[in-house]
C-alpha cells in the first residue's frame, strides 16, 4: 500500500488544489516544478491516513475532522534548512558595527522571524550574551510548531555545531553523555533568554512591540511578490524608526517594498514615511 502511494504523483488538478491551499494558509507559492516535492513530502501521510489519492487527502484535511492533519501537512511543506552562524557577514556586522554603537540604557530588541530549529536565534543570542552592553530581548518564531519545539529544547548533533566559534562552544554549549552522546545542548541560561512562539508571517501579527533588528532570512524566497510586499509592510510596522532588517543573501527587496533602503548586501534600514 505504502509503496503504491510512494510512486503516486498528484494529477495537475490535484496539484493545483494543494497549491491554492498552501498559498492561502502559508503564503508559500509552489511552482508546478514542485509537484515531486509535494508528493515526496506528503505520500507518507496519505498512507498513514489510508487515503487512496491526493484528492481524497485534500478533502480530508479541509474537513473539520482533518484539522490536526492539515497542520501536519503544512509543517511537512515548509523547508527548514538552517545552520549556526549562517551568512557570517550578518553576524560580523552585528558584532562590529551595530553593537558597539548602541546608545547606553536602551533595551535592545531582536526578532528572528523564521527561526526554524533555532540555529539562527541561538547564534544571535551567543553574540548578544558576549558583546551586548545593553539589556536585550530576543524573540524567535516560525509557523512550524515542530521546529519551534526543537528550538526550545536546543539539542543538536555535534555535526551541526561545527560553525560555532570554539570560544562560544565552550561558553554556551554542553556535550551530551550517555543517551545524548554525540549531541550538544545550548546551556539553559541562553535557552531561557530566548522567547519562542509560533507565528504565521502570512497573517496579521499580534502586538510584539518594536524591534531594533528583525532577521527575516531565507523565507521570502518562498513567497510571490504580492505576499512578500504584504509581509514586509507588517515587518516595517514592527521596527523602531532606525530599525534594521536582515534578509537572506539570495533575497532582494528591489521592486518589492519601498519601506526599506539598502545599507549593504542583505541588510536594510527602515525608511521614514
Ligand atoms: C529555510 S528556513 C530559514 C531559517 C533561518 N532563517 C535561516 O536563514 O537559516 C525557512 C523557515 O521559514 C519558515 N516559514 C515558511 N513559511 C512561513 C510563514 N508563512 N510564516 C512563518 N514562517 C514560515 C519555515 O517553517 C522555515 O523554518
Amino acid at each position: 500500500m505504502a509503496n503504491e502511494i510512494s510512486h503516486a504523483m498528484p494529477s495537475d488538478k490535484e496539484f493545483q488544489l494543494f497549491q491554492q491551499l498552501i498559498e492561502s494558509k502559508l503564503g508559500i507559492f509552489l511552482p508546478p516544478q514542485k509537484k515531486a516535492l509535494l508528493s515526496n513530502r506528503l505520500w507518507k501521510r496519505l498512507a498513514a491516513c489510508n487515503m487512496k489519492g491526493f484528492e481524497e487527502y485534500y478533502r480530508y484535511i479541509q474537513s473539520p475532522q482533518g484539522k490536526g492533519e492539515l497542520s501536519l501537512a503544512l509543517e511537512l511543506i515548509t523547508t527548514n534548512e538552517t545552520y549556526f552562524f549562517r551568512e557570517q557577514k550578518h553576524f560580523d556586522y552585528l558584532r562590529d558595527d551595530i553593537l558597539p554603537k548602541l546608545k547606553p540604557g536602551n533595551n535592545f530588541r531582536v526578532w528572528s522571524a523564521a527561526a526554524s530549529t533555532g540555529e539562527e536565534p541561538y547564534s544571535i543570542a551567543m553574540l548578544l550574551a558576549d558583546r551586548c552592553q545593553n539589556t536585550w530581548e530576543l524573540l524567535c518564531s516560525d509557523v512550524n510548531r515542530k521546529v519551534i519545539e526543537q528550538a526550545k529544547v536546543g539539542i543538536y548533533p555535534e555535526m551541526r555545531i561545527k560553525n560555532i566559534p570554539p570560544e562560544y562552544l565552550r561558553r554556551f554549549c554542553r556535550k551530551g553523555v550517555g543517551p545524548q552522546e554525540g549531541n550538544a545542548r545550548v546551556i539553559a541560561d541562553l535557552r531561557q533568554a530566548v522567547q519562542f512562539f509560533t507565528l504565521n508571517l502570512h497573517e496579521d501579527f499580534p502586538d510584539l512591540g518594536k524591534f531594533d533588528l528583525v532577521f527575516l532570512r531565507n523565507v521570502l524566497i518562498y513567497f510571490e511578490n504580492e505576499n512578500k510586499t504584504k509581509i514586509l509592510e507588517r515587518i516595517a510596522a514592527t521596527l523602531k524608526p532606525d530599525g534594521i532588517l536582515f534578509v537572506g543573501h539570495s533575497e532582494s527587496l528591489h521592486g518589492i517594498s519601498d519601506r526599506f533602503s539598502q545599507l549593504r548586501p542583505a541588510v536594510y534600514k527602515l525608511t521614514q514615511r
